[in-house]
């Protein structure tokens, strides 16, 4: 199974390119950059990582993150999450960065974008990996900081496909930030939401009505309102789930009780991602393995997760096509 698992074409959607950041290019750009962290060694920081809830993570994720300052920082962080894409067969990948946690620090928006940019052409040219980029708004911040990275984000639209919400959920609800999506929405920008990962299945209720996005991040917290799921089943909203994110941050305490492969069966467009794999522990392979180590699952089942996140990309219906042929091609041989 494990065998099969690696070698499957797989697509990611649910990316944070800051949780990507591994201890040990965090210890070497804090050299490069003269950054002081609370850390004497890469193994000191991977003990600091265990979390009880969402908030426990993001506050050492946004220190992790202070060793980001120039572009050459940006394009290493991508290229190196490129390189493990490349060893667990991802073939297209759509990636979130937070100019917020940068911005803020008097990192200018373009360092950010042109150094994650220029990884991902290069990545297309010498990976033959496709890519996508999301700038997602964190939410414990007003709606109005958010309504000025949108407007920041405008001269970079062509590397931009769309707009995402992250960071607590408690407490900062979609609602908040109504106006920010409909605004990008007017400037052409698809949308995407983190809803009912530690927050009540309403969220993903407003993601949907009133920030009209195309995705669900997370969104496992659905079982609790029988109606959406039957919903999210017939409308093919797709959601893209984090299962050791999920295992990390408590949201489930066992994989047995995941409930991926149970909304699979239902016939939910679920898929599986990475979230910020430095630091919950496992990449694309090592999600879809675990998933697969506690749910028993056919090799026709692991496969959809792959097709659901080709039907939920942001690409070309034409590309979508071609990818949809090398799964099932790869099925034909490894089925
Ligand atoms: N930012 C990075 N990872 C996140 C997650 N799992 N939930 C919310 N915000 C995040
Ligand atoms: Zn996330």
């Amino acid at each position: 199974m494990h065998r099969f698992i690696q070698q499957l074409p797989k697509v990611e959607l649910h990316l944070h390119i800051e949780g990507s950041l591994e201890p040990e290019l965090m210890f070497e750009l804090a050299q490069r950059n003269q950054v002081d962290i609370p850390f004497t060694s890469p193994q000191e920081v991977r003990d600091a990582y265990q979390f009880t809830n969402l908030q426990d993570f993001l506050d050492i994720y946004y220190q992790g993150a202070n060793v980001l300052l120039h572009e050459q920082d940006f394009y290493d962080l991508t290229w190196a999450y490129l390189l493990r894409c490349k060893e667990d067969n991802v073939i297209h990948t759509e990636i979130f960065f937070d100019p917020q946690t940068h911005t803020a620090r008097g990192v200018a928006f373009e360092t950010v974008i042109e150094g994650i940019s220029k990884a991902l052409d290069q990545g297309k040219k010498e990976l033959g990996i496709s890519s996508q980029i999301i700038m997602c708004f964190l939410r414990h911040l007003s709606e109005e900081d958010a309504i000025k990275t949108l407007e920041q984000a405008l001269p970079y639209k062509d590397k931009i496909i769309g707009v995402g919400l992250d960071s607590s959920e408690q407490g900062h609800p979609p609602e908040k930030f109504t106006e920010v999506f409909r605004q990008a929405h007017e400037a052409g920008f698809l949308a995407v939401a983190h809803a009912g990962e530690e927050g009540p299945a309403m969220n993903i209720r407003n993601a949907i009505d009133i920030l009209g996005v195309h995705r669900v991040d997370h969104g496992v917290r659905c079982v609790e309102d029988k109606a959406l799921v039957t919903e999210l089943a017939e409308t093919r909203m797709p959601l893209t789930v984090c299962p050791l994110s999920n295992l990390k941050l408590k949201v489930f305490e066992e994989m047995e009780e995941h409930n991926i492969v149970e909304l699979l069966r239902q016939g939910l467009c679920v898929t599986i991602n990475s979230d910020d794999p430095a630091y919950f522990g496992g990449y694309m392979t090592d999600n879809f393995n675990a998933v697969a180590d506690a749910h028993p699952m056919s090799h026709e089942e692991l496969a959809q997760f792959t097709l659901n996140a080709i039907e939920a990309s942001f690409i070309a219906d034409q590309e979508k096509q071609q990818m949809k042929n090398t799964v099932h091609k790869f099925l034909t041989i490894h089925g």
